[in-house]
């Protein structure tokens, strides 16, 4: 075999590809094949002999470590964690200004933080206690590899939950690091269904402690439907946030509410888990006088680099590690909005935009601290290199531009559309994509923007603004990590003369800049359907995403059993029939 003759080739011994993922038989590609090799952060010891500590971050189980590929070896056997979520229509006075109406997991906000280490697999019960409205969780950045039924897009990958009803999402943990997860039905997610997912596993620094997850979200006084149907009548762009939250509460412009604190002890090295979950704000962070080591990118591992301030598109994860040796005092940690694609009603205040790094011993109060200049821009950070290299095929063929668009309708109340290739995407929640493939039928209807990929190669995809609307778009995809070989302003000149192929920044969300191209690749290794779009929420719900068909053919053998499936399916119906909407699909579904 090919993978065993290179292994050798490169003295690898036995623990090379044991446990490598059966990918339906085909080999890895070569230039996926890498190198199973001792992790060397910190330590020389073997991965059997290692075991996970404050100083050795780099190790995890005998024969894995941070060395390994995830995407082309087997976890580790774990175990199975269990959770139950419920969805509820309440009230919540985050920032202390007030209350607004929300649906919120657990009655939590964020929702509460799911845990499980790498190889673990997880299975969440969610239930629907909503009166009107469907739902369906998404499990950001996991790959859910064979297993697209869990993926959690109404209209894509499942019926809706219907009012009353339980799903259960069951997948593996492939990959480690940090995530979220959120409502993908509609604009849900901006009534505050979400949470954070850590999964725990080998890290490229050392730390002592874990802080956990620090979601960073800008926050509205509206309720997110109401926003959502302002946003896709508006003539002058999306709605202004009105303040922002940093794990949940922040101050607001009247002197309420409170700055979230983390506390440290001097002397100690502590991980934290940044992630932007809001729906239409860039951000930038910093620590006044604490420098970010970064260790990843959403979930792939990266070399460590030092860094002052980082910008976050939505939907981005950094991990970082940061070393408490300063005096024991109060520290800010701040946060600015990316006023250059968007704006917030507390920008030019004059009131810290943060958090506190509070020392063990400094008295409670505002710190005093000075930091950075803050960025207002909404680009993309660089020098994100995998830890693990992997490399794209410098003979992969572009498909056809993706041409990104807009039309809005001033007979029909200035309804405003995001096109690819002229179409936006609008999904039917009684008859999912995923159902209409396993039925044998391309027939997906006329707004489902859908592009095959039915052989087992990489594919090379070119997303192209041809849009007058120069604003940046956050685009995710689901079920894969994608390389990203390039991005610029204007249109691609078709030359790959300058593009990166050698191990390129990989990650599962990446900005379109603004009026610009965006150019992706990854390999068709997990059959199914998987969405990509923005994650701006108002531009997802007017229309801006494709959704990709993996390996048609082979879906059905790779998911299994479809009676959830099923089931779902005639529980929405039961509920969505012909003549009983409570309220109408007004946008995209997703
Ligand atoms: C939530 O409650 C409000 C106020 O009672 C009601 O108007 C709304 O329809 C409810 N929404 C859902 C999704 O159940
Ligand atoms: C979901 O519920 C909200 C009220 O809570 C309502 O405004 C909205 O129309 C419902 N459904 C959709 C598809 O937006
Ligand atoms: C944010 O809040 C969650 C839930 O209380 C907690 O687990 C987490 O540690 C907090 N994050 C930080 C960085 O302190
Ligand atoms: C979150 O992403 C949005 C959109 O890409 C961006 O405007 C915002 O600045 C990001 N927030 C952070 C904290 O990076
Ligand atoms: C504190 O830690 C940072 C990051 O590790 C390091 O660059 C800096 O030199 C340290 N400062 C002191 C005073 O030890
Ligand atoms: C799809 O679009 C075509 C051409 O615009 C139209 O004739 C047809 O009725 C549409 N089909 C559906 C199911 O909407
Ligand atoms: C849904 O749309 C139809 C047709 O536009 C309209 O007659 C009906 O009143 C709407 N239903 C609700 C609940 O808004």
């Amino acid at each position: 075999m090919l993978v065993n003759t290179l292994a050798c080739w490169l003295s690898l011994g036995s623990l090379a590809f044991a446990g490598a993922i059966p990918r339906n038989a085909d080999p890895l590609p070569p230039s996926r094949v890498i190198v199973e090799r001792q992790a060397t952060t910190s330590t020389s010891v073997p991965d059997g002999q290692c075991t996970n500590g404050p100083r050795t971050r780099n190790c995890w189980s005998s024969g894995f470590s941070i060395a390994t590929d995830f995407d082309a070896k087997a976890p580790p056997a774990g175990k199975t964690v269990t959770y139950n979520l419920e969805i509820t229509n309440t009230t919540l006075n985050p920032d202390g200004a007030g209350d607004r109406n929300v649906m919120l997991i657990n009655n939590q906000f964020p929702g509460p933080v799911i845990r499980a280490s790498w190889g673990d697999t997880l299975v969440v019960n969610v239930k629907n206690s909503l009166a009107d409205n469907g739902t369906g969780i998404h499990w950001h950045g996991i790959r859910q590899l064979n297993s697209c039924q869990h993926d959690g897009v109404p209209g894509v990958t499942e019926c809706p939950i219907a009012p009353g009803k339980s799903r259960q999402y069951v997948f593996k943990c492939t990959q480690f690091g940090t995530s979220w997860y959120h409502s993908h039905w509609s604009a849900q997610y901006s009534e505050g269904t979400l949470g954070t997912l850590i999964i725990d596993g080998p890290a490229t620094a050392n730390y002592d402690e874990d802080l956990g997850t620090l979601p960073i979200t800008e926050w509205y006084s509206l309720p997110g439907f109401t926003l959502n149907e302002q946003a896709q009548h508006s003539q002058v762009g999306p709605p202004k946030p009105d303040n922002i939250l940093v794990n949940g509460t922040h101050v607001n412009a009247n002197g309420g509410g409170s700055y979230f604190t983390m506390k440290v002890k001097k002397g100690k090295k502590y991980r934290i888990r940044i992630i932007n979950t809001s729906v239409d704000t860039t951000f930038s962070v910093s620590m006044d006088k604490h420098p970010f080591t970064v260790i990843t990118s959403d979930f792939v591992p990266i070399k460590p680099i030092v860094a002052d301030q980082l910008t976050l598109a939505i939907g981005q994860r950094y991990d970082v590690v940061i070393n408490a040796n300063q005096t024991a005092d109060n520290y800010w940690f701040r946060v600015s909005v990316g006023t250059d694609c968007g704006s917030n009603d507390m920008v030019g205040k004059d009131i810290p935009l943060g958090a506190i790094l509070q020392y063990d011993g400094a008295p409670d109060g505002n710190p005093t601290s000075t930091g950075v200049t803050m960025r207002t821009s909404c680009n993309d950070e660089t020098n994100l290199v995998p830890f693990v290299p992997n490399s794209v095929p410098t003979d992969i063929v572009p498909q056809a531009e993706m041409q990104l668009n807009h039309h809005q309708d001033a007979t029909d109340n200035f309804l405003f559309r995001w096109t690819i290739d002229g179409s936006p995407i609008i999904v039917d929640w009684n008859q999912p994509s995923l159902q209409t493939a396993l039925e044998g039928s391309s027939t997906f209807g006329n707004n489902s923007n859908v592009y095959e990929m039915p052989s087992s190669n990489w594919y090379f995809w070119w997303i192209q603004t041809t849009s007058f609307i120069a604003i940046p778009h956050p685009i995710h995809l689901h079920g894969h990590d994608f390389y990203i070989l390039g991005s610029g302003a204007g249109t691609w000149d078709g030359s790959t003369a300058g593009l990166n192929f050698a191990n390129p920044t990989r990650r599962d969300t990446a900005t379109l800049p603004g009026g610009g191209y965006l150019l992706l690749a990854f390999p068709a290794d997990n059959p199914g359907l998987w969405v990509m779009h923005c994650h701006i929420a108002w531009h997802a719900s007017q229309g801006l995403s494709v959704q990709f068909l993996e390996r048609k053919t082979e879906i059905k053998g790779a998911i299994g059993s479809t009676a959830a499936f099923d089931q779902g399916c005639n529980e929405w119906d039961d509920y969505w029939f012909p003549g009983n909407h409570p309220y109408n699909q007004t946008d995209s579904g997703i």
